[in-house]
């Protein structure tokens, strides 16, 4: 049997039996699914009754007010729900009729591509497949799919999946299926995969990766970094070191460097800068301040400083000094090269 078949069958025997599913009203299904977009069903079910008895159509709550409206919505949270629900109510009423194609449906204030999916295939029976959360959990782990779905790259891998597996004719069971199986089924935590009638194909249950899917690529924070860079200058001479592993500008060269958020930059002196320095003379030019550059998961604001001075200063150990005019020969990040072209 088919994914899709097996979903029916299963959906046939434990799918909920909510009001909204005995109806084609578009008005009502839209109400539904608006209420169900960041609600459970348990709790919205009563909202929805309460909205359905209140106004029955949809000319009735374009002719509330929206204070009307809000008050009815008090307790769901996320009001701008309630403040799109009547504006495209009033939306709906100018057009004429309820929108029956996924482009029109699309067009209503609070409806994005799942909500029109949902709408379009449940009232219209338009062939389109909802992706949620839930579609991307049960299909990451049926098929075994590890793309990142927190990626532009896995939105339309699942996407893609969701729509080819659509059963023709069927739209409109198969995502409410669909649904159900992830909330009832394979659930996020625990899925009742023991019991689970799609346990025998189901990829992730035979690799045993069923906590694994689906995957989500970590954001990274990007954090800040205060670099301050000294150009050491000695009689034509530079000093530089190479980066070592673990970071981005791993191998390549740069000048001396303090890293230290913590230091104060106002008031750099000798000893802050380099603990071993013995002479007296200690004028730091500044070339630029706080230079930002962006990198994917840092912002660097860097400081750049020409220190010339006539005896070289003992620098850490993994500093050598170059000739300048060798500068070129050295891989430098591009921060780096622009602050030494400003010299
Ligand atoms: N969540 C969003 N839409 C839903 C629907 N039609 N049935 C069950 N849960 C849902």
């Amino acid at each position: 049997m088919s994914f899709a078949q097996s979903l029916l069958e299963w959906f046939r025997e434990n799918g909920r039996d909510l009001p909204w599913r005995q109806t084609k009203d578009p008005y009502a299904i839209w109400l539904s699914e608006i209420i169900l977009q960041q609600t459970q069903v348990k709790q919205g079910w009563d909202y929805w009754e309460r909205f359905m008895h209140r106004w029955p159509t949809v000319e009735a709550l374009a002719a509330a007010t929206e204070d009307e409206v809000l008050r009815e919505w008090q307790g769901l949270g996320y009001y701008s729900r309630a403040r799109n629900l009547h504006y495209a109510a009033k939306q709906i009423v100018a057009l004429g009729h309820f929108p029956n194609t996924l482009d029109e449906i699309k067009q209503l204030k609070g409806v994005g591509d799942y909500t029109a999916a949902a709408i379009g295939s449940s009232a219209f029976d338009l062939p389109a497949a909802v992706v949620d959360g839930n579609v991307y959990r049960v299909l990451a782990r049926y098929f075994g799919i590890d793309t990142p779905i927190n990626t532009t790259e896995g939105k339309k891998v699942f996407a893609a999946m969701a729509q080819e597996l659509l059963p023709i004719g069927k739209a409109s069971d198969y995502n409410q299926a669909i649904m159900d199986f992830g909330a009832i089924q394979c659930t996020p935590q625990s899925p009742r995969c023991l019991l689970c009638p799609l346990a025998e194909s189901c990829e992730a249950l035979h690799a045993g990766r069923v906590a694994e899917l689906p995957v989500k690529q970590k954001t990274l924070k990007v954090r800040e970094r205060h670099l301050i860079y000294i150009y050491v200058r000695c009689k034509g001479y530079v000093a530089i070191h190479r980066r070592g592993p673990g970071d981005i500008w791993q191998g390549l060269w740069e000048p001396y460097l303090i890293e230290n958020g913590k230091l104060n930059i106002e008031n750099l002196n000798p000893q802050s800068v380099l603990p071993n320095f013995q002479s007296s003379i200690f004028n730091l030019q500044l070339i630029a301040k706080g230079v930002k550059h962006v990198l994917t998961h840092r912002i660097l604001y860097a400081d750049f400083y020409l220190w010339v001075v006539d005896e070289r200063p003992v620098l850490p150990d993994d500093y050598m000094w170059i000739k300048e005019s060798e500068l070129d020969d050295y891989a430098k990040p591009r921060l780096i090269e622009t602050l030494i072209a400003t010299i």
